[in-house]
């Protein structure tokens, strides 16, 4: 199979999205939801709206087999632009909730609060000089074959051209984690939420950070 990588398009949207449905199911977090696919719909779009690195792995016929996007805040280039997608995804998402579209509206809240604190806490050690992974997806038929490792690497190289010192991103039990463990990223931040998959005796979310040729891990704060 002939697969290149090529940056995200809006035409690809929905073969992201349901690239991502295939894996994880987040209908969960929102009983009582009025569309199948809504919640993973507005995390594609919350994951994905300020970033301003994406490739996307295509095949032959041009279907979406990965992705990883990122988001470099330092990067001025069309900082009004990416603010005002954001207002836009609030608006989206304020305007489901209020119809009643994410299930009962008091459960609804309460679930959003939630995740809000949980994503607060995850990226408590995220500084603004940080580059971030947003979304980070291999297709199941496709895993093990170190495309996941070239996207990753591909992106490292862009953040040291671009002078970043580390990378940070968060993930939880039901992502593959430990790719990250053997990646060299080191864990920063547990915690346990029962909004994130796994949940248990054990943390069931977590932080990681790389940090960059430019900077000693020593420096970098991890650990
Ligand atoms: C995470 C993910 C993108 C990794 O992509 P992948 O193509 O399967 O990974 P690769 O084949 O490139 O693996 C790269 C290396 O990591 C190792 N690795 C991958 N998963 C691992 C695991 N669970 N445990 C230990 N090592 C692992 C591989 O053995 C390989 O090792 P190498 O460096 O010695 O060659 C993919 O598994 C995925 O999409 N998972 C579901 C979604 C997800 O978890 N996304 C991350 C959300 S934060």
């Amino acid at each position: 199979m002939e697969l290149r990588t090529t940056p995200y398009r809006d035409e690809y949207r929905r073969q992201c999205i349901d690239l991502m449905s295939d894996t994880w199911n987040h209908n969960a977090l929102f009983p009582g939801l009025t569309r199948e696919n809504l919640v993973n719909e507005l995390f594609f779009h919350e994951a994905t709206v300020g970033a301003n690195y994406s490739r996307i792995v295509l095949d032959e016929n041009d279907r979406v087999a990965g992705y990883l996007f990122g988001i470099l805040k330092r990067d001025s280039r069309g900082r009004l632009i990416r603010g005002l997608r954001t207002l836009g995804v609030i608006v989206r998402m304020l305007f489901h909730f209020l119809a009643g579209h994410l299930g009962p509206r008091r459960r609804g809240w309460k679930t959003a609060a939630g995740l809000l604190a949980m994503m607060s806490a995850l990226e408590s050690h995220r500084r603004d000089s940080d580059a971030f992974v947003s979304l980070f997806f291999v297709a199941s038929s496709l895993r093990g074959r170190g495309w996941g490792k070239r996207l990753m690497e591909d992106f490292q190289r862009h953040c040291e051209a671009q002078g970043y010192q580390r990378i940070y991103l968060w993930t939880d039990k039901g992502c593959n984690y430990l790719f990250y463990d053997r990646q060299g990223f080191r864990r920063t931040i547990e915690v346990s939420s029962p909004l994130l998959a796994g949940y248990g005796d054990e943390p069931n979310g977590f932080a990681y950070v790389k940090p960059l040729t430019t900077e000693s891990a020593a420096e970098s704060g991890v650990g």
